[in-house]
């Protein structure tokens, strides 16, 4: 079964916004998880601008299945270390950007990336790397014994026509090779109610990471009501 991670740093957009206590991702990851969200992702920036280091120690303790995303940096290592989500995933990260903007450059920083790996699995934690859906980085990310790749599909998501078409063979051909050099494949960025119809051509997916989407949503119907939908749109997938 294809299972949602529902990412939830737009709440604590909303919170920060003010610098308030409300709205608390914590309430919301929790809706999330009782309409049927397989697990919760939170990234902790560097320059918090969204969540912040008391909203990932809450949500390790709470909730079932917390994947931290995060930078490749010491700082991020040893706050997972501590922490112990069940998963992270390794995204690279700019200051300025309004978003996570491209995948990690895993082919060129093989060596930090790998120690950064290695300290996650010795505490239990799980490693996914996100990725453009290029050969070479999937190679690079099962050389550094990544458990699971996510398939950055944010060029899909913002694509349209013949050149939408030809994102979505790219994330199809990747998927395929990371489940035949042994990767688990997920995917994320960007996918909302409408283009998640293409998402679901890419074969052998795990789990997708939808959060922008859902919580602007949310803001309409109620977050289980905005959970539940993408769970309905995501059915139909077979592979
Ligand atoms: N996956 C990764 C690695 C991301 O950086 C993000 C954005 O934080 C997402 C998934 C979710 O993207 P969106 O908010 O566009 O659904």
């Amino acid at each position: 079964m294809l299972k949602l991670g529902v990412n939830i740093d737009h709440i604590a957009t909303v919170r920060e916004a003010r610098k308030a206590q409300f709205p608390r991702p914590l309430d919301g990851a929790l809706l999330a998880e009782k309409a049927g969200a397989w697990g919760i992702t939170a990234h902790l920036r560097e320059d918090r601008r969204h969540i912040q280091d008391a909203d990932m120690c809450e949500l390790s303790q709470k909730v079932k299945n917390l994947n931290m995303e995060m930078a490749v940096t010491d700082e991020m290592v040893a706050f997972a270390v501590k922490i112990k989500p069940h998963s992270s995933c390794l995204v690279p990260e700019k200051r300025q950007e309004l978003t996570t903007e491209g995948g990690l450059d895993v082919v060129g920083q093989l060596d930090k990336i790998r120690v950064a790996v290695d300290k996650l699995h010795q505490s239990g934690i799980i490693v996914s790397l996100f990725i453009d859906p290029e050969e070479a980085q999937l190679d690079a990310a099962k050389a550094v014994n990544a458990d699971y790749v996510e398939l950055h599909t944010g060029t899909f998501a913002n694509a349209s026509g013949a050149e939408q078409i030809r994102e979505l063979e790219r994330l199809k051909g990747a998927a395929k090779y990371a489940h035949r050099i042994g990767l688990a494949v997920n995917a994320g960025h960007g996918i909302d109610y409408v283009n998640i119809s293409g998402i679901l051509e890419i074969p052998h997916l795990s789990e997708l990471n939808i959060g922008h989407s859902i919580v602007g949503r949310a803001i309409t119907v109620g977050m289980e009501e905005a959970v539940r939908e993408m769970i309905n749109a995501m059915k139909p997938y077979a592979k």
